[in-house]
């Protein structure tokens, strides 16, 4: 009921009133009176004037089941949202969701976590109240050969999704980290189970770091916030919410090729190096060149000296 009252006080223009609610959702004045109190003690500020009814005035930055489906935009993702205040990480918790039969489109968000993931074996950091962690289930049709390719898909709309809620411009450090300034705001991963030519599950995880005010020392060179580059506080279900919308757009232009032939402009538009000098640290031997863009397949183009090169993985610095 908190939800319901929720989405129908943010779609009103004005006030509605509290016998409005109650034929609408066919309860009582008081089931109605006692949403509205829960509501107010979470943190939402909501203004009751006799004869008009009720209207909400400010919203919380709070992360919750309620408040990510009451501002639900997308056609298919989030239709079902597992929230947790804590949980080990929500790629783990994802990937075991899935597992057991949670739909394409299902969407864990965690306030923290103990244990986040990060590439390469890495941990990934976290404190409450601050940060985005969530993870987007994803069963599509695709060849598994292809699925790497979704990491560029979940960075461009977070990239997008940060550039409409803050104004600043996020670029996209290939493949998937997303840069402001030069440093790190948003980590992706994404882990996958697979037959050799059938797709079990996707899992999407993205950190980005929101209302961080500091960081630890040994990561504080390389990483930032949204709050520490632009000196104001982001909404993290808004932030959510346009992340997701962007991403239901570009993944069916993904999905149209099972390529990024579509996205190709737009991604290297985004690009933090294009043009510049990049060091390749490729396993075997690394190597300088200037990045060029991507190819369809979403891998660097690197011209050095003597040739021009195609990245598929490694680091870029
Ligand atoms: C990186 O190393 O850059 C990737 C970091 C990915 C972190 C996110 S936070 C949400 C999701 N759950 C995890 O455990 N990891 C990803």
């Amino acid at each position: 009921m908190k939800a319901k009252i929720l989405a129908a006080l943010r779609e009103a223009e004005g006030y509605v009133s509290g016998q409005e609610l109650c034929e609408r959702f066919g309860v009582s004045r008081t089931a109605v009176w006692k949403a509205i109190n829960q509501l107010k003690k979470d943190g939402y500020e909501i203004e009751a004037v006799q004869n008009r009814g009720y209207r909400i005035v400010g919203t919380p930055d709070i992360l919750s089941e309620n408040e990510l489906s009451s501002i639900r935009k997308t056609d298919w993702i989030g239709k079902k949202i597992y929230y947790y205040d804590e949980t080990d990480s929500t790629n783990v918790r994802a990937s075991r969701l899935a597992e057991e039969g949670a739909e394409h489109g299902t969407l864990v968000v965690a306030d923290q976590q103990d244990a986040g993931k990060g590439r390469r074996g890495r941990g990934w950091s976290s404190l409450p109240g601050t940060g985005i962690f969530m993870t987007l289930i994803l069963k599509p049709e695709l060849n598994p050969s292809n699925a790497s390719m979704l990491t560029l898909v979940a960075a461009m709309a977070v990239a997008k999704g940060i550039t409409r809620c803050t104004g600043m411009e996020a670029k996209i450090k290939w493949p998937n980290d997303i840069v402001i300034n030069g440093k790190k705001v948003v980590g992706i991963l994404t882990e996958m189970s697979a037959q050799m030519d059938y797709v079990n599950h996707i899992v999407v995880g993205i950190g980005i770091n929101v209302n961080n005010e500091s960081f630890p020392e040994e990561i504080a060179q390389n990483a930032t916030s949204l709050l520490l580059q632009s000196g104001k506080r982001v909404n993290r279900a808004a932030l959510i919410e346009a992340v997701w919308e962007e991403f239901e757009h570009y993944y069916d232009r993904f999905m149209a090729y099972q390529d990024l032939r579509d996205l190709r402009k737009e991604y290297d538009a985004s690009l933090a190096n294009k043009g510049q000098k990049v060091r390749v640290l490729d396993p075997k031997e690394p190597f300088d060149g200037v990045a060029q863009g991507i190819t369809d397949r979403g891998e660097l183009i690197v011209d050095t000296w003597e040739a021009r090169k195609l990245v598929s993985s490694g680091e870029v610095s």
